[in-house]
C-alpha cells in the first residue's frame, strides 16, 4: 500500500514537472509567434520611421543569453512602440497613427493576434485592399483605419466584428455599396465611412444600430432616399450626410432623434420642405 503511493508519488512529480515546463514554453511561444507575426507584416511595408526600430527579436547582446529569463523578455512585442499587451503578455493594442507606412494590410498578422482589441493605423499611406481576413480580429471594439489610401469594396467579413463599438474607415478610396452585414455590429457608436466613393443606397438595417451617437456618410456618392429607419437612432446626437446623390424628400422620422444637435445633409437633391417635426428638435445646429 505504501509502497504503491510513493511510487505513484514518483511519477507524478516528473509529470507536474513536464506540463508546468510545456506550459510555460508554450506562453513564450505565443509571444514569439506574436512578434513574429508582427515583424512579417513590418517587413511588407515601406516605411522609415525610426520608432519602428524598436521592433526586434532579440534587442538584448547575446552574450546575455543565461538569463532564464532572458526568451520571454526580450521576444516579447510588448515593449515595442506601438504596441500594448494584456496581463497575459498577449497584444491587445497596435497603435500606429502617423507613422509614416507605406504598403498593404495583405500581411497584417489578422489570424495571429487573438486577443486584439484596438487597431489605429490611421493617417498613413496604406493602399489595397481591408482583406476579408479581418473579420477574424473577434476581440476587436475600435478599429481606425481613416486617412489612408485603401479601395476596393468595404469586405462584407466586417460585419463578424460584433464587438465593435468604434468604426472609422473615413478618408479612403474605398468604392461599392455599404455592406447590409454593418448591421450586425450592434454595439457600434461611432461609424465613420465620410470621404469615400461609396455608392448604392443608405441600408435601411442601419437604423438596427440604436448605440450610434454618430454616424457620418458625408461626401460619398450614395443615392436613394435617406431611410425612415435612420429616426430608430435614438441616440443619435451628429448625422452628416452631406455632400451625396440622396433624393426624395427628407423624413419626418428624423424628429424623433431627440439627442440630435448637427445634421447635415445639404448638398444632395432632396425635395419637398423641411418636416415639422424636425424644426420640434432642441438645440440643432443644421
Ligand atoms: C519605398 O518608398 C520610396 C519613397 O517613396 C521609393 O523611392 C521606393 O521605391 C519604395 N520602395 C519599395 C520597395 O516600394
Ligand atoms: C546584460 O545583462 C545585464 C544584467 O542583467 C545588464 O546590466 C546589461 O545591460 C545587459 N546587456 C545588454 C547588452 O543587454
Ligand atoms: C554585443 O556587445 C558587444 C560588447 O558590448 C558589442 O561589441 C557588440 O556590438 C554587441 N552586439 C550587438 C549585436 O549588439
Ligand atoms: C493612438 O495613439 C494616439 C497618439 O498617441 C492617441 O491619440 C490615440 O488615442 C491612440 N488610440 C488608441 C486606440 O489607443
Ligand atoms: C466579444 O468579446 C467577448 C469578451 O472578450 C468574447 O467573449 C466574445 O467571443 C467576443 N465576440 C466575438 C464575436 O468573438
Ligand atoms: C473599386 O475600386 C477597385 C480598386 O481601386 C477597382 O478595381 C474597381 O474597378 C472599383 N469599382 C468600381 C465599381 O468603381
Ligand atoms: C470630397 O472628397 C474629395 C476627396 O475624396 C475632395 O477632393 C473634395 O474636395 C470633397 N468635397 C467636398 C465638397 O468636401
Ligand atoms: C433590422 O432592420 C431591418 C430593416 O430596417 C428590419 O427588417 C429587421 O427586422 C431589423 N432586424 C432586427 C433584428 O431588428
Amino acid at each position: 500500500m505504501g509502497f504503491s503511493t510513493s511510487k505513484r508519488v514518483l511519477i507524478l512529480v516528473p509529470l507536474i514537472l513536464l506540463v508546468i515546463s510545456l506550459s510555460s514554453l508554450n506562453a513564450a511561444s505565443n509571444f514569439i509567434d506574436e512578434a513574429r507575426s508582427l515583424l512579417k507584416w513590418k517587413a511588407s511595408l515601406n516605411q522609415t520611421n525610426p520608432l519602428l526600430s524598436s521592433w526586434i527579436l532579440y534587442p538584448g547582446n547575446a552574450t546575455n543569453t543565461s538569463s532564464s529569463s532572458h526568451l520571454e523578455t526580450n521576444a516579447s512585442p510588448c515593449s515595442w512602440h506601438g504596441i500594448r499587451c494584456n496581463k497575459a503578455g498577449r497584444v491587445h493594442v497596435v497603435n500606429l497613427t502617423s507613422y509614416g507606412l507605406k504598403g498593404m494590410l495583405q500581411e497584417f498578422p489578422f489570424s495571429s493576434l487573438p486577443q486584439l482589441a484596438h487597431v489605429d493605423l490611421s493617417v498613413n499611406e496604406l493602399y489595397g485592399i481591408i482583406p476579408p481576413q479581418i473579420g477574424h480580429l473577434s476581440k476587436l471594439i475600435y478599429l481606425d483605419l481613416q486617412i489612408n489610401l485603401l479601395s476596393g469594396k468595404i469586405p462584407p467579413e466586417i460585419g463578424l466584428l460584433t464587438n465593435l463599438t468604434t468604426l472609422h474607415l473615413s478618408e479612403n478610396k474605398l468604392n461599392g455599396s455599404i455592406p447590409r452585414d454593418m448591421c450586425q455590429l450592434r454595439l457600434l457608436e461611432e461609424l465613420a465611412l465620410h470621404m469615400n466613393r461609396l455608392d448604392d443606397s443608405i441600408p435601411s438595417c442601419l437604423g438596427n444600430l440604436t448605440n450610434l451617437f454618430w454616424l457620418s456618410l458625408y461626401n460619398n456618392s450614395l443615392s436613394g432616399s435617406i431611410p425612415r429607419e435612420i429616426g430608430k437612432l435614438s441616440n443619435l446626437v451628429e448625422l452628416d450626410l452631406d455632400t451625396n446623390h440622396l433624393t426624395g424628400s427628407i423624413p419626418s422620422t428624423l424628429g424623433y432623434l431627440k439627442k440630435l444637435t448637427v445634421l447635415h445633409i445639404f448638398d444632395n437633391q432632396l425635395s419637398g420642405p423641411i418636416p415639422e417635426e424636425i424644426g420640434n428638435l432642441e438645440s440643432l445646429w443644421i
